[in-house]
């Protein structure tokens, strides 16, 4: 018995010492699974109302605030003289509500004192006009000075607050999205040209500049692309762009890593479908992507959301945060409705089912004076709960409830979908039918792959391919040697790849092929595209897929192997389409490879959906789900957890794959369920 009291003694001093000499892990290990957030700016409110606001938080489950992204004025009054004394004060205030704390870079918005001393850090426009004081993002990201002030603001913070431990990560500026055209940022492009071309003789090559005279003779006669430009400069402009705001942003990280712990992550709050540069290079360096998911006008498009996501999780390849949400409406779009009862939680568990650990509101409380008076958000301009509080306080308590179980799981996909803003920016600057919508497109793959195959992944063409058994390109319009090569790897080893429309046209410079598409990639296929054909009327289709009518763009296929299947054609239309292949697929290797040559009627996209999944071996455990009604998985820790979700706004009886226990109602183990309308269940066996 002593012996037993003696260790067990000894057991206890070894966990206090452990305590004591840990304070920041174990306050780490209490963090929850999941965290529930908002965007907070003490700086606008008396601090008298601090911790008033930090209760109501706090009775809404509310774990992190994400603060000072816009305080740069605050910080720093005037040049080099500091204040973070009220910082450090609303970060210890929040520490007792049991809040955690993002801290935010104030970059995007720097103060009037520094761009009326040194307006060469103002950007300036395509007109060549600077911008002005006054709104934000009007800083030039070129700019060697800013850059130093960016540092130095960043810097400061990160000496301050970098070993803090209510401070749990984060956010340099926010939201990038601006550019420069001034003569700074134009020698700049023309050196990292240089750099990446040698010789002009070079560049002249492979931009054709032969055509129309735009031969270059001079480093310093290239120009930024202003509209419609030659393809190959505006390609290289764009890379250049996401090389300058990955530099912008490595300043910064470089900045805070001098002083920070390595606990405290860095993240950039990210735009969606956003593609005003690379989101793969300019998420190299940071430890997690999130992103700001607003509806704006109307209602939840839950395909087009969840695709969003998937593609925010791909940057990383893992999970991340939502850094901003709607608190019901927005400010800025056409119509600013309020999500309807109930939508705003059917939200937040779609970004957690998608791979997000985190959901903030943005903002907390209506700012009384500036530009977004007119937003959504949790308490109102007189302090008190809106009427979306007590929502946002159910999902604090669910996610609360489920934070744990969740902990250390992700979507894990046997399919993915590849992205590349190369072919985004190539196929959007010569659409050649104003009809071609690339969320559409990409959406029509994503819908009934995701219906049938619960998680999908969307990765760049360079990402492992390995892991998958299907991968699906539904407009890799530029096709660079090497990515064919890694894609063939993937067919020849016993993948699916399907390919889109546009597939295999230009190679990494932007320009055509001397070879017909899909280029690299046609003598696997055992097929060609001999023309493609912008739709002004839609063309009959019929074959495996069904009968329907192929719209906005259609390509006459040509097989070329005895072999080559072809699964679907075109009926009678302009002559040359008559009778002609529209999806033909071909064994290469162990694997398959197929290309779909026309914009697809939903039906038929559906069929060839469950083609491309059966035919690929992937597989799911819910089968024959309602319609409307997602099922998102997420893996880990040696167990599956489903979320399930009604989109819809009736109720829905689902049929479960195996006996489940519901997690947020802990109910027995059930083989069915019934979803209220926008309803929610979290599932595990
Ligand atoms: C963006 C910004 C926020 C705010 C919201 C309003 O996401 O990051 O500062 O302006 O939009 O919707």
């Amino acid at each position: 018995m002593m012996r037993i009291l003696r260790l067990l003694v000894l057991l206890l001093l070894i966990a206090s010492s452990f305590a004591v000499a840990t304070p920041q892990s174990s306050n780490t290990t209490q963090q929850p699974g999941l965290f529930l957030g908002t965007a907070w700016y003490p700086e606008q409110w008396p601090e008298s109302r601090w911790d008033t606001d930090l209760q109501l938080m706090q009775q809404a489950g509310i774990r992190f605030v994400r603060v000072a992204e816009f305080a740069w004025s605050t910080m720093e009054p005037q040049e080099g003289q500091y204040n973070f004394d009220w910082l450090e004060k609303a970060i210890a205030l929040a520490q007792k509500h049991g809040i955690y704390v993002v801290l935010g870079t104030p970059t995007a918005a720097p103060p009037a004192w520094l761009t009326f001393k040194y307006p060469d850090t103002l950007r300036t426009e395509e007109n060549g006009q600077r911008a002005k004081h006054g709104n934000r993002q009007h800083f030039d990201f070129t700019s060697e000075r800013y850059r130093q002030f960016c540092h130095q603001i960043a810097g400061e913070m990160a000496k301050r607050f970098g070993h803090n431990p209510n401070v749990i990560g984060w956010q340099i500026d926010n939201e990038y999205a601006t550019y420069s055209y001034d003569p700074e940022t134009q020698r700049q492009f023309q050196e990292w040209l240089k750099k990446k071309y040698g010789t002009l003789d070079s560049l002249n090559q492979h931009w054709t500049t032969a055509y129309w005279s735009q031969t270059y003779d001079k480093w310093e006669e290239i120009p930024i692309p202003v509209g419609y430009n030659n393809p190959g400069l505006m390609l290289e402009w764009k890379r250049f762009v996401s090389d300058t705001y990955r530099s912008y942003q490595k300043n910064q990280i470089d900045a805070i890593r001098q002083y920070a712990d390595p606990r405290q992550w860095i993240t950039h709050n990210f735009m969606g479908w956003f593609d005003g540069f690379d989101h793969y290079v300019v998420s190299a360096d940071l430890d997690m992507a999130s992103w700001d998911n607003y509806v704006g006008t109307g209602q939840l498009d839950p395909a087009g959301n969840g695709m969003i996501h998937d593609l925010t999780r791909g940057f990383k390849r893992k999970n991340y945060w939502v850094m901003e949400t709607q608190p019901g409406n927005v400010n800025w779009s056409g119509i600013n409705n309020v999500l309807d009862k109930g939508e705003v939680r059917e939200m937040a568990w779609e970004d957690i089912g998608h791979g997000a650990d985190a959901v903030g509101y943005w903002q907390w409380r209506s700012a009384l004076g500036g530009q977004e008076q007119y937003h959504g958000t949790l308490v109102g301009p007189d302090g008190k709960p809106m009427p979306l509080y007590p929502e946002v306080a159910e999902v604090g308590k669910e996610f609360a409830k489920v934070g744990d179980l969740l902990r250390g799981t992700s979507p894990v996909a046997q399919v993915a979908i590849l992205h590349s803003y190369d072919s985004r920016w190539a196929i959007d600057w010569q659409k050649h039918t104003k009809e071609y919508d690339q969320f559409a497109n990409f959406k029509s793959y994503y819908k009934p792959l995701h219906e049938l195959a619960d998680t999908i992944d969307v990765v760049n063409p360079k990402a492992p391919l390995d892991e998958y058994k299907l991968i699906v390109a539904p407009n890799l319009n530029l096709l660079p040697e090497e990515e064919a090569k890694h894609l063939l790897a993937f067919v020849q080893a016993g993948g699916h790849l399907v390919l889109g429309p546009r597939s295999g046209m230009k190679d990494q410079f932007n320009a055509l092929l001397p070879e017909r598409q899909p280029g690299p990639l046609a003598s696997a296929l055992g097929a060609h595209v001999a023309q493609y054909y912008a739709l002004d009327q839609p063309v009959p289709l019929t074959g495996d897929f069904g009968s329907g009518e192929a719209k906005i763009w259609a390509e006459l296929l040509q097989p070329d192997a005895a072999d080559t299947k072809v699964l679907e054609k075109y009926g009678k239309s302009n002559g040359w389409l008559d009778d002609q292949a529209a999806i033909v697929t071909h064994n290469y290797g162990k694997g398959t490879i197929t290309y779909v040559g026309a914009w697809l009627p939903d039906d038929a996209m559906t069929a060839l959906a469950k083609w491309m999944i059966e035919t690929s071996g992937v597989k799911s455990e819910f089968t024959n789900v309602p319609a409307g009604v997602e099922v998102c998985r997420r893996t880990g820790q040696g167990k599956d957890v489903f979320i399930v979700i009604n989109h819809t706004k009736q109720p829905q009886q689902i049929a479960l794959p195996y006996a489940m226990r519901e997690q947020l109602r802990s109910t027995p183990p059930l083989t069915e369920i019934e979803l209220a309308g926008r309803d929610v269940a979290v599932l595990t066996k």
